[in-house]
């Protein structure tokens, strides 16, 4: 992608993000959020341009779709590649048309906790045909045929075994994603009268995946959100504090002048309220209510 210097991203990811980016001797440069959408907020992105700026890797958090028109136009504005981190991603459409179709290139992960998954692995979509070749021989040492290697290609191919398990998976993914809509329902409804227990809007020209339930627990709910995470795990329930603690608060990101939390307020304080609940296609009802009980009844 001739990808050099200094890559803009999130702060608020999995650690997958940022650690890709200094795996390839880059500098990730952190952007604040959008408290609205969770993702990387447009408007900041222009101030933190150097000369040494070739990229921007943003997240689809949660599968809400970044603002990825403004995006776009500051990437061309300024000559530099798009990469989404679009782990979260699968199966999303954004104005009736693929999300993954955005920026250069598309990463999407299969890992066992993603809505599709073939247990470890994932996928790079590319927008053109060319792109694509190039990527499928770099995964296969570069062969391009049996006689021809064009490229010190690696052995990233994803195994026989891990395909298999996510081709039998296809079959079944509509239904599970159409399950996890009516849990996602199920939470919002019997959650929205919780004082201090509030969820974010996902855009309205884009489907969800339902791979996550995120929710914030502000101030004026009785616990502190790890008292709340401390509950559910006394009751066998495990949500997860997803994304805490914030990438730029580790130990190889916080010496970045980017990492500062005066230049990441947002992520900073969401990273602070953020839990999300179990959502899993064969949560049963009677385990999801017991879930919203522990919420709900705060002695
Ligand atoms: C936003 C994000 N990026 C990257 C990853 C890493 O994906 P993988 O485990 O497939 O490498 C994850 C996975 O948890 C993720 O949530």
């Amino acid at each position: 992608m001739r990808i050099s210097g200094e890559v803009i991203t999130t702060p608020y990811s999995f650690v997958a993000t940022s650690h890709s980016i200094m795996w390839n001797g880059l500098e990730p440069v952190f952007v604040d959020i959008d408290p609205a959408t969770f993702n990387i907020d447009p408007a900041k992105i222009e101030a933190a341009i150097t000369p040494r700026t070739t990229a921007i890797m943003p997240v689809h958090c949660y599968s809400n779709p970044c603002d990825v028109e403004a995006i776009q136009k500051i990437a061309d504005n300024y000559g530099l590649k798009v990469i989404y981190d679009a782990a979260h991603a699968f199966g999303v459409n954004y104005k009736d048309e693929s999300l993954l179709k955005w920026g250069d290139l598309s990463i999407l992960s299969f890992h066992a906790t993603k809505v599709f998954n073939t247990f470890e692995g994932g996928a790079i979509i590319s927008p053109d045909a060319k792109t694509k070749q190039r990527i499928d021989r770099l995964k296969n040492f570069g062969i391009a045929d049996e006689l021809t290697v064009t490229a010190p290609g690696i052995n990233g191919k994803m195994s026989e075994i891990n395909a298999a398990f996510g081709l039998v998976q296809l079959k079944y993914i509509a239904q599970a994603m159409a399950q996890r809509q009516e849990i996602d329902a199920r939470y919002r409804a019997e959650l929205a009268d919780v004082k201090g227990i509030s969820f974010y809007q996902h855009n309205i020209n884009a489907n969800s995946n339902c791979s996550y339930f995120p929710i914030m627990v502000e101030q004026s709910y009785p616990l502190s959100r790890d008292e709340l995470y401390d509950k559910l795990k006394a009751n066998n329930i495990l949500s997860r504090r997803y994304f805490y603690p914030l990438i730029s608060n580790m130990p190889m990101y916080r010496g970045l002048p980017s990492a500062a939390s005066n230049n990441l307020l947002q992520a900073n304080q969401l990273a602070e309220k953020i839990l999300c609940l179990p959502i899993f296609n064969e949560l049963t009802v009677d385990e999801q209510q017991q879930v919203i009980d522990l919420i709900k009844r705060v002695k």
